[in-house]
């Protein structure tokens, strides 16, 4: 699991672009050409909210492509609130890009990508990269209802295989989207981005069949730069990413979600 972090700076961007791809969904295109140059999938900024008053908030990197970087976010409170409501010709900071992001160099050719809700906004980037290095993937997605599966075509129209599942049936199989993975064959990598229980249940299945996952854990982050250690979870202590503590008696150390992740390797959590 890569551990290397870019350098992250605070950029100065400018909305030129702003769509509603579903109500209370929004996609939000900056300029923004050196952060678009470091970015690496699955990396994330925390973004400062016009308001300035309002802390910053975590957001995947949607896109990353020249001078432009989207960010694809639901309105969940007052933050991301407040972003709804920039408009093209506004500024925007963004500190980033921040985290380790997915470890693709050794990517095997059939690859399961798993998200759920706004776990979408952070598979977009390692899709496209692995479709580029030539990999079949596989997109299983899940959504509370059909209207919030999001971008899917974006993902068919580059080249994905999309399984899709929605809690109410109205689009693809009715059900949680890693029943569908469950039912699968299985890909000989896993990536996935989304809820807690979606991260827990994908890596029981890549454990139980001996398939490599990576896991983009989302949590509450309060100053999404290692400093307030609000955010860990507990991973082997051989493993890479673990900071340099003694572990624990039974081998665990605690690692910060934001800093060194918070992409993990799913045999080396201890959650
Ligand atoms: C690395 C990372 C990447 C992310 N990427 C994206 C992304 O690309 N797109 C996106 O839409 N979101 C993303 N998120 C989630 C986003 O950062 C949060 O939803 C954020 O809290 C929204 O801020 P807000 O002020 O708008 O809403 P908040 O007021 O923070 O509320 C957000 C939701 O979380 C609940 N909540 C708030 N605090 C807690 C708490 N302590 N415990 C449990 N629930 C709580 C609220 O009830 C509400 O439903 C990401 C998070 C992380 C850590
Ligand atoms: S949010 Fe402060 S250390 Fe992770």
């Amino acid at each position: 699991m890569q551990v290397a972090q870019s350098r992250a700076r605070v950029h100065a961007t400018e909305v030129i672009d702003r769509r509603e791809p579903a109500g209370g969904v929004v996609v939000i295109g900056l300029r923004a050409s050196a952060l678009a140059a470091a970015t690496r999938p699955g990396q994330y900024v925390m973004a400062v909210p016009a308001a300035g008053e309002t802390p910053a908030v975590a957001l995947g990197i949607y896109e990353a492509e020249e001078e432009r970087v989207s960010l694809l976010f639901f309105i969940a409170g007052k933050r991301t609130r407040e972003l709804a409501m920039l408009r093209p010709g506004d500024a925007l900071s963004l500190l980033g890009p921040l985290g380790n992001g997915f470890d693709l160099r050794a990517s095997d050719r059939d690859v399961g990508i798993v998200a759920g809700g706004v776990g979408i906004a952070s598979v977009l980037l390692p899709a496209l990269e692995l479709l580029r290095q030539g990999a079949r993937v596989r997109l299983f997605y899940g959504a509370r209802t059909a209207a919030l599966l999001v971008e899917r075509e974006r993902f068919e129209r580059a080249g994905c295989e999309t399984i899709l599942t929605t809690d109410d049936g109205t689009a693809g199989s009715r059900g949680f989207v890693t029943e569908a993975l469950a039912n699968a064959q299985m890909p000989k990598l896993l990536l996935a981005c989304g809820p807690t229980p979606m991260l827990r249940s994908t890596a029981e299945i890549a454990l139980r069949h001996d398939v490599r996952a990576q896991l983009a854990l989302e949590e509450n982050f309060a100053c999404g730069v290692g400093g307030c250690w609000g955010c860990v979870v507990p991973i082997t202590g051989a493993s890479a990413q673990a900071p340099p503590f003694p572990p624990t008696p039974n081998g665990v150390v605690y690692a910060r979600i934001c800093r060194e992740g918070p992409v993990f390797r799913a045999d080396e959590l201890r959650w």
